[in-house]
């Protein structure tokens, strides 16, 4: 099949999911709406204030249903970024096309119900719905984490904001992939970015604004700081318990 047909057919599945999907999710929110709407009220101006203040819960039922029926959409489709493959991007075979698809409905999500949820338990149920393996207690404060298929956590793992994190990275005009696994009770810092491949054992803490290169192999119990990070010798990091905990 010709690089034109494979693009063309990209673009209007794409097209066509995406109306699907975020036409569905304005369902909630629309019939929210119209419900007020249609009540009577004793004065336009107290219709005015109720239909405003209808915005708020609509647009809260639009993005958690868009969050769901993304999710529910690729799942069904396959729209998943394959693991371990190179890609080149002048050649737009199907693997990277699908790639293509999957990001892009990731991206819709990201944009609309992203900065509504992030870092809410809420957040983690989109995630781990479309693809991502996550253990419990996830929180992900980050919208910059991607290829959601190829993310495995474990319990209690926190993400910062600002952090990106994904199974795929550009490189000489290619697109490759790999599983990022992060284990129980790891910490990544503000700000960092993490590469493909990356594997942190238990209770690793990766600090602020650092670069863990790709297939990066992170020590359990260790603290890494820097860009590259460099293993904090254990008497400079601070054991975890060094504070009182509260509750
Ligand atoms: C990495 C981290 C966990 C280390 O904390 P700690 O064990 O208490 O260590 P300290 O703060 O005593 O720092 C130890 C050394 O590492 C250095 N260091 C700490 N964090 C660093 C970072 N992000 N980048 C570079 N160096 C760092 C300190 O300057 C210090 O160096 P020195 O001994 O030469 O003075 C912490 O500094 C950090 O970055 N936390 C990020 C938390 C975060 O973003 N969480 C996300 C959810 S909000």
């Amino acid at each position: 099949m010709s690089v034109r047909f494979r693009v063309t057919w990209t673009l209007l599945s794409v097209f066509f999911v995406e109306c699907l999907v975020f036409g569905l999710a304005m369902l909630p929110g629309a019939l929210l709406w119209e419900f007020f709407a249609l009540r009577t009220y004793p004065f336009v101006l107290v219709r005015i204030v109720v239909l405003s203040m209808a915005f708020v819960p609509a647009y809260g039922l639009f993005a958690f249903s868009l969050m769901v029926l993304s999710a529910l959409s690729t799942r069904w489709l396959g729209w998943r970024t394959p693991v371990n493959v190179d890609m080149p991007i002048k050649a737009l075979e199907w693997p990277l096309l699908c790639w293509v698809r999957y990001m892009v409905s990731v991206h819709v999500v990201r944009l609309f119900a992203g900065s509504v949820f992030r870092a809410t338990p809420l957040w983690t149920f989109y995630l781990r719905l479309n693809g991502a393996r996550l253990g419990r207690g996830v929180y992900v404060n980050s919208l910059a984490i991607n290829d959601h298929n190829l993310l495995e956590f474990g319990d209690r793992v926190v993400i910062g904001d600002g952090v990106h994190l994904s199974g795929h990275t550009v490189e000489h005009g290619v697109v490759k992939t790999a599983a990022v696994r992060l284990g129980d009770h790891v910490t990544i810092g503000l700000g960092t970015v993490v590469g493909i491949g990356v594997q942190a054992g238990a209770r690793c803490q990766v600090g602020a604004l650092s670069l863990v290169p790709k297939f990066s192999r992170l020590k359990a119990d260790a603290t890494y700081v820097g860009a590259p990070v460099r293993e904090l010798p254990p008497d400079e990091a601070r054991p975890l318990d060094s504070h009182p905990v509260i509750g």
